[in-house]
C-alpha cells in the first residue's frame, strides 16, 4: 500500500503535556497509523516540557514577528514522537497550564496563541519547510481549528484537511476585534467562514472548512447534531452531517498493560487474576481505606468538571454507605468539588479515600485496583477511563451517554446470558439512576462467578488503536492531497 504523508496539529501531547484525553490521541495517533502505512508528523506549541523533552531539535525556519515577537520552528524527536515545535517565547514560555496561569483564568491571549499554531500548521501543509510535503493535515479541537481557515483563503494548492472534535463544550470564541490581527483576507468574517455569533469561532471555522469532520464516537456524533448537545454548532454539524464521522478512540496498550505496568503495586492478567487483590490492598493502603479484601470499592479517576456528573456521586455517598461499599477518588479541578469530596473523605473515615492532582501513577493503581470504574458523566465524547479500566478487569459503571454508550456493554439479561457483558450502563444521567447502577454493581460484585465474567470480558475487548487507525488512515486516503506546487 502507498504511504502516505500526514501533519497532526495538536495543543497537547501526551507525555509532554496534558490536559485530558485529547493528550492521549494526539500521543498515540503517530505510532498507531505507522501500521496503516501514515507517516504522521505532529506540531505542538514550544510549551517548557516540550522544549525541555526535544531531542537533538533543529531549527528549520525562523519568523521575526509572529503575532507580536520572533520565533522558530524546531523539528525533533522527543521519545519516539516526531515533532514540529512552535518555539515562541512570547506565547508559550510561562508559568501555569497549556491554556492558563498558576491562577487558573485563561492566558488573557489564548486567540494568538491558538493562531499561532494554525497558522504555522497550515504553512507547514503547504511546503513550509523542504523535504516535507503532507497530504493531509488533521486538527484536533479549537486550538488548531484556524488551520483549516488558513489553508482555504490561502488560494493555494492544500493539502486535505480533517478537524476532529473531542469536546465541543470548548470552542474558541472570541470578539471580533480580534479579526484583523489574524491575517486572514475580509472575507473570512463571514457566516461560510471563522464568523461565529458575531464574534470569530476556531472551532467553528474548522467545522466549517475542513474537508471531513470527525468526533470520537459514534454516538457522540448523533447528539452534537442535535439541540443543546450540539451547543451552538449542532445546525452547522447537520448540514455536514455527509462529512461527520464519528471514530472511537483507543488506549495505547503498551502504556496500560496490567501485565507488564511498572506503576501498580503487582501484575496480573485474565488468566492470573487473583494477582489483582495485592493491587486492591496498596490502593486501600495509599487512600487510608480499610484493609478489606471483599468489599466493592469503586474507582473514579477524572477531570472534576460539570461534565463528568461527580457532584450526582456526592448524592449517592449514602447508597454507597449502604452497599457498604468503599470509594477511591483521583480528581482535579472544580474547587468546590474537591471541597466536597474533600468533606466526603473526612465523613466516612477508612470508606472514603481522595487524592486530588494529577498523578498517573495514582491513576493506574486505581485501574488495577478498584472493582469497579465508574463514569457518570453527563456528556462523554469518547472517554477513555473507561477503556483502561476494561482492560484492568475493573468493570465500568457509566452513564449511558456518547463514547461511554458505544464502548460498555450493559449487563443486562440477554448480555449476561449470551456473555457479552461487560458493564454497566445507567440512564438517565441523574443521583436516582446512579443510585440504582451502584446497588445492581454491589449485587453483582457479590456474585463472584458473575463479577468475573464481567471482568474477563472487558479484558477480552479490543481497546487497542488497530481499528480507529484503520478508520482514520480510510479517511486520510479518501481527502489526500499533493499540495507540492
Ligand atoms: P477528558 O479528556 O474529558 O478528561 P478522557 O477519559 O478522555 O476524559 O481522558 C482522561 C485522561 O486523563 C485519562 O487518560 C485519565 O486516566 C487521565 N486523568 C484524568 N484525571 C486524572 C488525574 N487526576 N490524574 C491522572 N490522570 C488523570
Ligand atoms: C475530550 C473528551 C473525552 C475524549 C477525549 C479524547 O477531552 O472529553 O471524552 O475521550 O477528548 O478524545
Amino acid at each position: 500500500m502507498k504511504s502516505i504523508s500526514a501533519l497532526s496539529v495538536a495543543s497537547e501531547i501526551y507525555p509532554l503535556v496534558k490536559t485530558g484525553g485529547l493528550a492521549d490521541v494526539a500521543g498515540a495517533l503517530p505510532g498507531a497509523l505507522h501500521a496503516e502505512h501514515v507517516v504522521l508528523r505532529t506540531l505542538c506549541p514550544g510549551y517548557r516540557p516540550v522544549l525541555a523533552a526535544l531531542d537533538k531539535a533543529e531549527p528549520v525556519e525562523d519568523f521575526d514577528d509572529l503575532f507580536g515577537g520572533p520565533a522558530r520552528l524546531l523539528a525533533g524527536r522527543a521519545g519516539a514522537l516526531d515533532l514540529f515545535v512552535l518555539d515562541a517565547p512570547h506565547l508559550y514560555d510561562r508559568d501555569g497550564g497549556p491554556y492558563s496561569g498558576p491562577d487558573g483564568r485563561d492566558f488573557t491571549d489564548n486567540a494568538f496563541r491558538f493562531a499561532a499554531l494554525a497558522r504555522i500548521g497550515a504553512a507547514l501543509g503547504q511546503g513550509l519547510v523542504a523535504g516535507f510535503a503532507p497530504q493531509v493535515v488533521h486538527c484536533h479541537d479549537w486550538q488548531a481549528g484556524l488551520t483549516a481557515a488558513y489553508l482555504h483563503y490561502s488560494g493555494l494548492p492544500r493539502p486535505g484537511a480533517v478537524m476532529t472534535v473531542h469536546n465541543l463544550a470548548f470552542q474558541g470564541q472570541f470578539p471580533a476585534e480580534i479579526f484583523p490581527a489574524l491575517g486572514l483576507p475580509a472575507q473570512a468574517f463571514s457566516i461560510e467562514g471563522v464568523e461565529y455569533y458575531g464574534g470569530v469561532g476556531f472551532l467553528k471555522a474548522g467545522l466549517q472548512l475542513a474537508d471531513r469532520i470527525t468526533t470520537v464516537s459514534p454516538t457522540y456524533a448523533e447528539e452534537i447534531q442535535q439541540g443543546p448537545s450540539g451547543m451552538g454548532l449542532d445546525g452547522l454539524l447537520r448540514v455536514r452531517d455527509g462529512e461527520l464521522s464519528g471514530i472511537l478512540n483507543g488506549i495505547d496498550t503498551e502504556v496500560w498493560n496490567p501485565e507488564t505496568d511498572p506503576m501498580i503495586a503487582a501484575p496480573f492478567s485474565a488468566k492470573k487474576l487473583a494477582a489483582r487483590a495485592d493491587n486492591k490492598k496498596a490502593l486501600q493502603t495509599r487512600l487510608g481505606l480499610a484493609h478489606e479484601a471483599n468489599r466493592l470499592l469503586v474507582g473514579v479517576v477524572s477531570r472534576l468538571s460539570w461534565q463528568k456528573g461527580l457532584d450526582l456521586l456526592l448524592d449517592c455517598l449514602p447508597v454507597l454507605a449502604e452497599c457498604n461499599a468503599q470509594l477511591a477518588l483521583l480528581g482535579a479541578g472544580d474547587p468546590a468539588l474537591e471541597a466536597a469530596f474533600q468533606d466526603a473523605a473526612q465523613n466516612h473515615p477508612g470508606r472514603v479515600g481522595v487524592h486530588f492532582g494529577y498523578e498517573e501513577r495514582l491513576a493506574h493503581l486505581i485501574q488495577a485496583g478498584a472493582d469497579a470504574i465508574l463514569v457518570p458523566s453527563r456528556f462523554e465524547p469518547c472517554g477513555l477511563t473507561q477503556l483502561c479500566a476494561m482492560r484492568y478487569g475493573a468493570v465500568p459503571v457509566v452513564a449511558r451517554v456518547g463514547g461511554l454508550a458505544d464502548t460498555i456493554i450493559d449487563a443486562n439479561e440477554m448480555a449476561v446470558l449470551a456473555n457479552c457483558a461487560t458493564g454497566l450502563q445507567f440512564s438517565p444521567v441523574s443521583a436516582d439512576a446512579l443510585a440504582g447502577a451502584l446497588r445492581k454493581c454491589n449485587a453483582l460484585h457479590a456474585d463472584k462467578a458473575l463479577w468475573k465474567k464481567l471482568q474477563t470480558n472487558g479484558m477480552k475487548t479490543d481497546v487497542s488503536w488497530t481499528q480507529p487507525a484503520r478508520h482514520y488512515a480510510h479517511i486520510y486516503r479518501e481527502i489526500a492531497q499533493d499540495a507540492r506546487a
